[in-house]
């Protein structure tokens, strides 16, 4: 039970051990609201307002990189959402030829209408971890060569972005320890230049087989050993 009631506890004071309490019912309460069924998040995909926002276009065929939208995602543990004024850049007046046809206006009307009134388009959130599990880093996760694909799925063939993964504790906890016990780190890591380019890193995670020698090399990213303690994720 010493995982239940640390030995720090002892010395907390009544107050702060009652809302540590308090936390941990929480805790307990969001196991049953959250984890019945266990991976119903998988497949969750909300409409999206307007003529909605299409990765496969983007991100797929027109090939605009990740990050020249989610564009602070290096150096914030939050992945943003981009503005309209991002959209309006190419949507402002059909300027590109691909968008002269009467269709392309009419679906993207919303992102002028939008802009015209300075008013934020209310995306409905996709990926949301529960609220007892702290700020989750991108940037650490980034940095140390994890593709969005290991956490997203193939998100270039998204017409509408669904949940692809079932981001649950066991999930966070299976790449954790592979890549802290050097198991075959090869089936979650890519070489950091490589991380949005999605369609690549989905070809080479399918046959990790192809770049155990390169194990070694992958890990030289890490800087931290990957988190096991309840307080690195956990208030
Ligand atoms: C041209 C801008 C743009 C580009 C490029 C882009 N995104 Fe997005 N992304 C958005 C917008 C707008 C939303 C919110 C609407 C939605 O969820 O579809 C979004 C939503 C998302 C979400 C879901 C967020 C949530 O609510 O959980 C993920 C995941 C995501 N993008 C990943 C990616 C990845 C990975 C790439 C690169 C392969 C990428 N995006 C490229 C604009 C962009
Ligand atoms: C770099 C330029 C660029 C940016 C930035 C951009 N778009 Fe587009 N968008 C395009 C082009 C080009 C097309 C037409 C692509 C095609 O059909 O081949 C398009 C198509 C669309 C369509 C029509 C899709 C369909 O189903 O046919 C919508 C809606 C749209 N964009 C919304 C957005 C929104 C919302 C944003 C901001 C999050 C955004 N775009 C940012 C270039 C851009
Ligand atoms: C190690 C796993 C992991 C990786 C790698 C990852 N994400 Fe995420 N992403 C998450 C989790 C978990 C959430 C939900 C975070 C939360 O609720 O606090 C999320 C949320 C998001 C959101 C929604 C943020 C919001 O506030 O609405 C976007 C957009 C997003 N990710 C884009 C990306 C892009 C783009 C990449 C690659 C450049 C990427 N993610 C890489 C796990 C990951
Ligand atoms: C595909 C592999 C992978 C997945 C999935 C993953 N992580 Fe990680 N995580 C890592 C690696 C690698 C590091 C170590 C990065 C470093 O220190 O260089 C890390 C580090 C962290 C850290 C420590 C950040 C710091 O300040 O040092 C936290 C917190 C974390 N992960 C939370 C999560 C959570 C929460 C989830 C699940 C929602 C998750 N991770 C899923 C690979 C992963
Ligand atoms: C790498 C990050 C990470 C670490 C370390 C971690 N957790 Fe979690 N934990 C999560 C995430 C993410 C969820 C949310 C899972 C979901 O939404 O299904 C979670 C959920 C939970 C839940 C709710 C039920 C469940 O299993 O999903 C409990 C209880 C819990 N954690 C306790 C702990 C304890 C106790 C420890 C330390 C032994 C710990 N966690 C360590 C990330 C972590």
């Amino acid at each position: 039970m010493s995982v239940i009631f640390p030995k720090w506890m002892n010395s907390l004071p009544p107050v702060v051990a009652i809302a540590a309490i308090g936390g941990l019912a929480t805790v307990v309460g969001g196991f049953w609201y959250y984890v019945t069924p266990k991976f119903w998040r998988v497949g969750y995909m909300p409409t999206q307002p307007g003529g909605g926002f299409n990765h496969q276009i983007h991100a797929g065929k027109l090939g605009i990189d990740c990050r020249y939208c989610h564009s602070k995602i290096e150096i914030s543990s939050e992945a943003n959402i981009p503005p309209v004024h991002v959209c309006y850049g190419c949507h402002a007046e059909p300027k590109l030829k691909q968008l002269e046809s009467p269709v392309h206006k009419e679906k993207t009307e919303f992102v002028r209408a939008a802009y015209a009134k300075d008013e934020p388009i209310a995306w409905n959130r996709v990926h949301k971890l529960p609220d007892y599990v702290r700020n989750f880093p991108h940037n650490i996760h980034l940095a140390a060569g994890v593709s969005c694909y290991s956490c997203h799925g193939q998100i270039m063939g998204m017409p509408v972005v669904f949940h692809a993964e079932p981001l649950s504790m066991s999930w966070c906890l299976d790449c954790h320890r592979a890549v802290r016990d050097n198991d075959h780190p090869e089936r979650f890591l890519v070489p950091k230049d490589m991380i949005t380019k999605l369609i690549a890193v989905e070809g080479r995670l399918a046959s990790p087989q192809d770049h155990a020698a390169e194990a070694d090399q992958l890990l030289k990213n890490i800087k931290l050993t990957p988190p096991e303690n309840c307080g690195a994720c956990h208030y």
